[in-house]
């Protein structure tokens, strides 16, 4: 299988190195400079979405996080409210599903069983059901309204990076279709985040150039036993995908935690030399970040912090700082998780892991 692999050692990583070509194929013809935003197998109308008073979206694992990112920019850009899910809590916890109910669903394969039941039995209860998948014709294409394929092509590696942020792709671009259709934001602000999102691929790609530090902190760190996440807003939902990615193929306990919550309870494991990965893309939200980095660092803690190009400040409280290219906050978990994906990779081939099959885990769970 050494030539499927494109010269590079496990799936994973080769398939982290696709991430900048995925965003750009999942972009392209639906987003083009200066021309409405074209989703051919979104049947979704003016009057529908007007009727529609609640948008559930729901996966499970990776996609799940992917959903966290979407109610946060759905809320802010098309002013609908939105829950998120797992979709096996959902299915059993009798929701509130109406004729006004928009079900997004998010899964990767399309063949997540939990997943595929939450789309039934919404569809029975008269919802409408959009399905972000990389799988055409998967059992969830087949059967949902609407349909948004991520074009980041087959993910062999058990651990989802490419498919993750195809997902966080597909969900701005609908936002955008959503406010744009609902009249939330105009033209001029549409075009101006689209003109950024276009910019996303290369910078990704300069991520993936600068690797030294993501490297030499795996170095150190590969033998902890535990790893926390500390973030706000949508670098909490960052977070959590970074602390699955790291349990999934290193083995490592790591716990991902909003950064207000550090003092209801997380704080209370911080001792000398305990690991935390900071990560800091919200402006609004940066003096908070920082003095949850300081609380931590009082109490002995060693910090990697995650945060834009120029934000020198990190590395006063910081041991060590990885730097993500400039674009809107808005955006930034397209690029900041690939830090994560990284560094969880790194992590694991120190210790000497299979990161393409990780014990006990499957690329699909299509039985409950
Ligand atoms: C499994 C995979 C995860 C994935 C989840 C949901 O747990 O190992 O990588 O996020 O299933 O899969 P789906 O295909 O529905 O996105």
């Amino acid at each position: 299988h050494a030539a499927e692999k494109g010269g590079y050692e496990d799936f994973m990583i080769k398939e982290i190195h696709e991430q900048p070509k995925a965003i750009k194929d999942t972009m392209t013809s639906r987003l083009v400079a200066g021309q409405d935003i074209v989703l051919d197998k979104i049947h979704l109308t003016k009057e529908q979405l007007d009727n529609v008073d609640k948008i559930y979206i729901i996966g499970c694992g990776t996609a799940y996080h992917a959903g966290l990112v979407g109610k946060n920019i759905i809320e802010k850009l098309a002013r609908i409210p939105v829950e998120v899910d797992i979709a096996s809590e959902f299915r059993y916890r009798d929701p509130l599903i109406t004729d006004r109910t928009l079900i997004i669903v998010i899964s990767q394969s399309g063949e997540t069983a939990d997943t595929l039941a939450v789309l039934r039995d919404g569809k029975k209860k008269g919802a409408r059901v959009v399905a972000i998948t990389n799988v055409v014709g998967s059992s969830v294409s087949r059967e949902a309204d609407d349909v948004f394929y991520t074009w980041a092509g087959p993910e062999i590696a058990v651990a989802s990076t490419k498919a993750y942020v195809t997902q966080l792709v597909a969900l701005y671009i609908l936002t955008l279709y959503l406010a744009d259709l609902k009249g939330t934001l105009s033209k001029e602000e549409i075009e101006k985040i689209k003109t950024e999102m276009l910019t996303l691929p290369e910078k990704a790609e300069t991520l993936l150039n600068n690797l030294e530090t993501m490297q030499k902190f795996a170095s150190k760190s590969y033998m902890e036993k535990d790893i926390f996440f500390l973030g706000r807003g949508l670098d909490y939902a960052v977070s959590l995908e970074g602390s699955l990615k790291l349990k999934e193929i290193s083995y490592i306990h790591a716990e991902a935690y909003a950064g207000g919550e550090l003092k209801h309870g997380p704080i209370a494991l911080i001792e000398p030399g305990t690991v935390v990965i900071a990560t800091l893309t919200q402006e609004t939200l940066l003096d908070k970040m920082v003095s949850n980095i300081r609380e931590v660092v009082t109490r002995g803690a060693k910090v990697l912090g995650i945060a834009f190009e120029g934000s020198t400040e990190i590395e006063k409280t910081c041991d060590y700082a990885i730097y993500i290219p400039r674009t809107m906050e808005l955006l930034a978990p397209i690029l900041s998780v690939i830090p994560h994906q990284l560094i969880s990779y790194y992590v694991a081939k120190q210790k000497g892991c299979d990161v393409d099959k990780p014990r006990n885990l499957a690329k699909s769970v299509t039985v409950e």
